[in-house]
């Protein structure tokens, strides 16, 4: 054997040790287990075009661990933050470099679906869970076993949507979705559901993701005159959507604006103006939420955040911390990622939104489903509930 090929070997033995390590898969002593922190790498676009999701969400990480501590059974939690700007290859890149050298014990964040399956298979391999708390298509939770969701599935609010427009007189509606799993996965269940119920969909429309112009596809809704626009954008571009909606005219045609809580989104509703008033929307979260836990969580968000409203992002990113805390208490303070993945499924606990869970089977989220209406309260907009649908399950799993 030559010296390179037993350098080779000495250097190949070495990594797969720094992955055991990263992984947590080296047995500890209690007192080893004591000392060494667990890591989390928290991934986000906290610049980019999407920045407003990052903002949120590591706003409420941040609030959990504020409310919590920063030791859980005996482990003293770490974070280490960093930006993927919104690009796949990057959030990718981040991920193996956080699981190999950065020896994290834990992965979260992802803001899109893409973000979330470039990176989908880094957990696989390394066996670190993916706490997916923000990218919310369907099948992200399909991509690996290591991956978990504390946001809401899209399929969640959309189908409930168009049960809910169906039952509530409306006879006809245009999609108009972005152009991407999503929102096409938005649209599908909204008219399944609209149909069922005995609606028809006269036309489906889809807004191209970078840089989107709503006017040309308003002015077709304009022509269509249905009794119902159903709309899906992501967080953060609803506000854009709202101003081209009233710029239009749309807001007096008497066509119904609907959708799920993105075109609602709470850190832009208060800016959009009296446009909002009476758009209802179905989504997992909104600030006006009606708890104890919600009204403190609430206060101390916005008191941390320079007045911005918590929406349901950063109650993606509370809870995925949530999550963590839970599992480790349940593990005794074991980071193994086979460990801390089992200790996730069937966990259940109360958080801001109301009673959440995690399916036992699918480790996505299991959570009410609020229709919600935009009013204004003491001068403030905000998105409030009118009827709620209790432990919804994803029904595109629940279908296969
Ligand atoms: C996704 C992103 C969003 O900002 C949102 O509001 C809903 C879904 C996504 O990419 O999965």
């Amino acid at each position: 054997m030559t010296m390179t090929r037993l350098r080779f070997m000495a250097l190949a033995a070495s990594l797969s040790l720094g992955v055991a390590l990263a992984a947590g898969g080296l047995p500890q002593s209690a007192a080893a287990a004591a000392d060494r922190a667990v890591k989390i790498g928290l991934i986000l676009p906290i610049t980019g075009p999407f920045a407003s999701t990052g903002a949120e969400e590591l706003a409420g990480v941040k609030q959990y661990m504020a409310d919590h501590g920063k030791t859980v059974a005996g482990r003293t939690i770490e974070l280490v933050v960093k930006d993927d700007t919104g690009s796949p290859n990057e959030t990718k890149r981040i991920a193996q470099e956080l699981v190999t050298s950065g020896g994290v014990n834990v992965l979260m964040g992802f803001g899109l679906t893409p973000l979330a399956f470039a990176t989908a298979p880094i957990a696989t391999q390394a066996k670190v869970p993916m706490v997916v708390t923000a990218a919310a298509t369907s099948s992200v939770t399909e991509k690996s076993p290591y991956i978990v969701r504390t946001s809401f599935v899209t399929p969640q609010g959309a189908y409930t949507m168009g049960d809910w427009a169906a039952k509530n007189g409306m006879k006809s509606a245009v999609t108009l979705v972005t152009d991407y799993a999503p929102g096409i996965e938005e649209q599908d269940w909204f008219v399944k559901a609209f149909e069922t119920g005995g609606g028809k969909v006269v036309e489906q429309l889809k807004v191209p993701l970078k840089n989107p112009d709503f006017a040309p596809f308003l002015q077709r809704v304009a022509d269509d005159k249905p009794d119902a626009v159903f709309v899906f954008v992501p967080a953060g571009v609803g506000a854009q959507f709202m101003k081209q909606f009233r710029e239009r005219g749309l807001d007096k045609s008497g066509i119904r604006l609907i959708g799920t809580g993105d075109i609602v989104d709470d850190q832009f509703l208060n800016s959009m103006g009296d446009v909002a008033l009476g758009v209802v929307t179905a989504r997992d979260y909104t600030a006006a939420h009606d708890s104890e836990i919600n009204r403190k969580f609430v206060k101390a968000f916005e008191a941390a955040n320079d007045g911005m409203r918590p929406n349901f992002m950063a109650v993606g990113g509370y809870d995925g911390m949530a999550l963590v805390y839970h599992a480790l208490e349940k593990t005794k303070g074991d980071a193994s990622g086979p460990k801390l993945i089992e200790a996730m499924k069937g966990l259940s606990w109360e958080s801001p939104r109301g009673p959440i869970s995690i399916d036992p089977k699918t480790r996505d989220i299991v959570q009410n489903i609020y229709i919600n209406k935009v009013e204004k309260k003491d001068g403030q907009l905000y998105s409030v509930t009118m009827d709620t649908v209790k432990a919804v399950k994803d029904p595109a799993k629940a279908a296969k």
